[in-house]
């Protein structure tokens, strides 16, 4: 089943310059919950965010932390992460070496643990790892980069996780992450996803827009 769509900015199209005041703006809009991403220049072509950097708008804010590791091999930043305030790791099933292990990490250090597909990374990947999950994301572009253009043919893994989802009967959240726009974002919904991350869509506008810019991925 799902539930009402969570709404995740992700900080990574914000101002960097104010980058405190922009966490407690998207706080006051009505996020749900901050996405940060973390790049390595090496998983990815970008280098972004590190624990120092969560460690420092941790006090700015109550709302959990979906921490997006674009980092390759991942494991052994995870405890630094968990330290920094994450409330969600989130480890990309291609980054290696050993995905259920790094989950196994994650929960032991008492986070949710995340795991996050690629576009061309079957859903199949999560048959032998969904049981330990607590998030499912969905890579609607490849990562690396805010501005890119919606995948579509990603609403089909969509609709195959959320059915394996259902399959489990224990709540895992469903999120996509990648042009997500309020066009996308009710195909997303429709197909499913109950959390969205955006980046573009809301902070474009400047402050002022970001309470509206939430509320149209809500669907109105
Ligand atoms: C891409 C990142 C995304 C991205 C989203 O590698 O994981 O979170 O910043 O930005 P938009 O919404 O602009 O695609
Ligand atoms: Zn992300």
């Amino acid at each position: 089943m799902t539930q009402p769509v969570r709404i995740s900015p992700s900080i990574l199209s914000a101002d960097f310059a104010r980058l405190g005041e922009e966490v407690r703006a998207i706080d006051a809009a009505g996020a749900d919950w901050i996405h940060i991403d973390v790049m390595d220049g090496h998983f990815v072509p970008n280098i972004t965010i590190g624990p120092a950097v969560v460690k420092a708008i941790r006090p700015l804010t109550d709302k959990p932390f979906d921490v997006h590791l674009m980092i390759a091999p991942a494991d052994r930043y995870l405890d630094a992460f968990a330290q920094a305030g994450a409330d969600t790791i989130l480890v990309h099933v291609e980054a290696g070496p050993h995905i259920h292990r790094s989950v196994q990490h994650i929960k032991a250090l008492g986070k949710r643990a995340g795991v996050v597909l690629n576009p061309a990374t079957p859903a199949k990947v999560l048959d032998y790892l969904l049981d330990e999950v607590d998030e499912v994301l969905v890579m609607s572009v490849n990562p690396g980069f805010g501005g890119q253009h919606f995948i579509a043919g990603q609403l089909k893994k969509i609709a195959a996780i959320r059915r394996m989802i259902d399959a489990t009967g224990r709540a895992i959240d469903l999120e996509v992450d990648g042009g997500v726009d309020p066009d996308t974002a009710r195909l997303c919904i429709e197909a499913g996803a109950d959390a969205l991350v955006a980046g573009t869509a809301i902070f474009r506008d400047g402050p002022a827009g970001y309470p509206a810019n939430i509320a149209a991925l809500r669907g109105g």
